[in-house]
């Protein structure tokens, strides 16, 4: 399969956990041996929240606190670079054509942010588009898609599967703004709309659900 994993900066990196860092690194590693075509989109977390706050507070405009984001989820991206060393590429794709080469050469390319204006989740969005991925998984700090959102609904249930269709429905804002913090980036889910790319949202403090998710298991949310 080709696999795009979308790593929340939540997950990793707020505040940064080495240890789930490492078993994210032997994650894809196991992936990539059992056979698997690997591209993975890291976030910057409340690292690259504090740089937007501050940036804001310097009176710097969204475009400037954008591009620091991206920078912070870079860093990211190369500690797993770093980490994976003759597996991954060189350096840390700039461009969802660059990682599709990295993906080509059999390593296992590693991105962070692509421009302002946009999540992560639209990066790897464009990223499985780009390389015709068979799944798009989203490793994130809930257990998937609730029918609305769970930090103000004590209510909210949790859904097993939802189509794209249905999923704008559970949105609450639909315009980017610098650090902001949903479940999927509406714009992600427009892309793979178009291509009826599968993904599945999980709890990713737990990366043996992505392997579930992997092996068709039943875990967090399904969505097509
Ligand atoms: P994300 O919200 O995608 O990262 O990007 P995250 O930390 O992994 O988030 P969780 O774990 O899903 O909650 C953080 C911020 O970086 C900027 C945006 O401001 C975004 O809100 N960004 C990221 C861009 O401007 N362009 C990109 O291509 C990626």
């Amino acid at each position: 399969m080709r696999i795009v994993l979308r790593i929340g900066g939540s997950i990793i990196g707020s505040p940064i956990n080495v240890d789930l860092i490492k078993q994210y690194a032997t994650l894809l590693k196991n992936l990539k041996a059992k056979g698997h075509e690997v591209a993975a989109v890291v976030g910057g977390g409340d690292l690259a929240r504090e740089f937007i706050t501050n940036a804001r507070s310097l009176g710097l405009d969204e475009k400037a606190q954008d591009e620091l984001a991206i920078s912070v989820s870079r860093v990211f991206a190369q500690l797993f670079l770093e980490k994976l060393e003759g597996m991954s590429c060189e350096a840390v794709p700039l461009t969802v054509d660059d990682a599709s080469k990295c993906l080509q050469k059999g390593k296992v390319a590693v991105m962070g942010g692509l421009k302002p204006g946009m999540t992560t989740d639209t990066v790897a969005a464009l990223l499985a588009e780009k390389v015709n991925a068979d799944l798009l998984i989203k490793a994130t700090n809930q257990e998937g898609v609730y029918d609305k959102d769970p930090k103000k609904h004590a209510d909210a249930v949790k859904l097993d599967h939802i189509s794209f269709e249905a999923l704008s429905d559970v949105f609450t804002e639909d315009k980017h703004k610098a650090g902001i913090r949903q479940i999927i980036d509406p714009e992600a889910v427009k892309t793979l709309k178009r291509k009826r790319v599968k993904m599945i949202v999980v709890n990713g403090f737990k990366p043996e659900n992505v392997l579930a998710a992997v092996r068709g298991e039943r875990v967090g949310t399904v969505i097509d």
